[in-house]
């Protein structure tokens, strides 16, 4: 056991866009070895009066081990340390805490003892680039606005994602919490954080096929449905989804037809893809990885096995740079706003300049409201 302070400084929420059911996180700094960290901790509330650990509470040690079996994908957020608090201060600034790295075994077999003690069980996370998360870039805060991936990129994270999922099953691990929040996108890597709803899955259990079509199912209706259309898939602007044990087997249930009106241009072998994931038809990864080769081979992709023109290669690095060229040139104009941002409260300038930089921040965001990338 050692001072909380002497481990941690704990900074600011960073998950006030989108918050958890299960837990606040916020940036920190471990001081062993100076990373910055995202630092989750359960939310008080979840704390048992009689010191039993809840669902809640069991989900943190569930979600340590999942995270460990999956350390060979390139796209699960990394655990890099964990532990319990004391204190029940919804932002744990104080205390004492014990820390036990990545021993996740540990870790579990500590439930009983620390949630009887009224301490609170952590993970500390890689902290992942607040603009990379995928429902803070379709900026759902923004009425109506709605933003979709390009079909190139999209392509791209589908198969990304279909191969983690692919991996998690042949590891027994079912992921099931799909939604934008938990996904982070830079326009090449995908990541996901959040497996604390995620489940092992035993084989020789009657529902594990059940849960492994669902995770594809999810995947389509939860994620992709959204990326390519800026929606919702219950067909409403987009909006946090709800996150508690029974939410998470309930939200997609009943979406079995996906409405592609809003998006007549794109490609309808993607939205046949989809559809068939979202009737339940695509039962394993390796199927949706198929599945979308297929579609990807219509965009100028190649795969062994299925053909793509000569041409329509050539045309697809064309797009890809040109795509590449409108992510600087965004990241351009939000550089220019926030200079021109910053220069106007300034103290002691003159009005006319103050007037003139608001103009300015003013025009760039009228331009990037109407952005071609989220
Ligand atoms: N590794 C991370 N890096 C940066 N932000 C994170 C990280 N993990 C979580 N967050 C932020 O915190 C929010 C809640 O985290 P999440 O893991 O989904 O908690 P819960 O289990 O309570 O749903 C996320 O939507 C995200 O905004
Ligand atoms: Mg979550």
């Amino acid at each position: 056991m050692k001072n909380l302070v002497d481990i941690y400084r704990i900074d600011n929420f960073i998950d006030t866009f989108a918050l958890g059911h299960y837990a606040r996180v916020l940036e920190a700094q471990d001081k062993r070895n100076g990373q910055i960290v995202a630092f989750k901790v359960m939310r008080p509330e979840h704390l048992a009066a009689d010191g039993e650990p809840r669902w809640e509470y069991r989900a943190f040690a569930n979600e340590a081990d999942l995270l460990m079996r999956l350390t060979d994908s390139p796209h699960t957020v990394n655990l890099i340390d964990c532990g319990y608090v004391s204190g029940e201060n919804e932002a744990p600034i104080s205390g004492d805490i014990e820390s036990f790295g990545r021993d996740v075994i540990g870790f579990s077999q500590g439930m009983e003892k620390f949630s009887n003690r009224g301490w609170r069980p952590y993970l500390a996370l890689e902290n992942l680039p607040r603009n990379e998360n995928l429902f803070y870039q379709m900026r759902p805060d923004k009425p109506g606005l709605r933003l979709r991936l390009p079909t190139e990129e999209g392509l791209a994270l589908a198969l990304q994602f279909a191969e983690m999922l692919k991996l998690a099953h042949a590891n027994s691990v079912a992921y099931l919490d799909h939604k934008l929040e938990h996904v982070y996108w830079d326009g090449i890597h995908f990541r996901l954080i959040d497996f604390n709803s995620s489940r092992l899955v035993d084989p020789k259990q009657a529902d594990s096929e059940q849960l492994i079509c669902n995770d594809i199912h999810s995947l389509c209706v939860g994620i992709l449905y959204s990326i390519f259309t800026g929606l919702s898939p219950q067909k409403t602007a987009l909006r946090p989804q709800p996150g508690s044990v029974n939410d998470v087997d309930a939200r997609y249930q009943d979406v079995n037809s996906l409405d592609f009106g809003v998006e007549p241009t794109l490609s309808p072998a993607l939205e046949a893809l989809l559809q068939r994931g979202a009737t339940r038809q695509i039962t394993t990864a390796e199927d949706f990885i198929k599945g979308l080769h297929e579609v990807a081979s219509l965009h100028g992709w190649d795969f062994p096995g299925s053909y793509t023109s000569p041409i329509s290669r050539d045309v697809r690095t064309q797009m890809r740079a040109g795509i590449a060229k409108m992510r600087r040139g965004q990241d351009q104009l939000r550089e220019a706003r926030d200079l021109f941002r910053e220069a106007a409260i300034q103290d002691e300038i003159t009005d006319d300049l103050e007037a003139e930089l608001r103009r300015l921040v003013k025009s760039v965001n009228d331009m990037l409201q109407n952005r071609v990338i989220p």
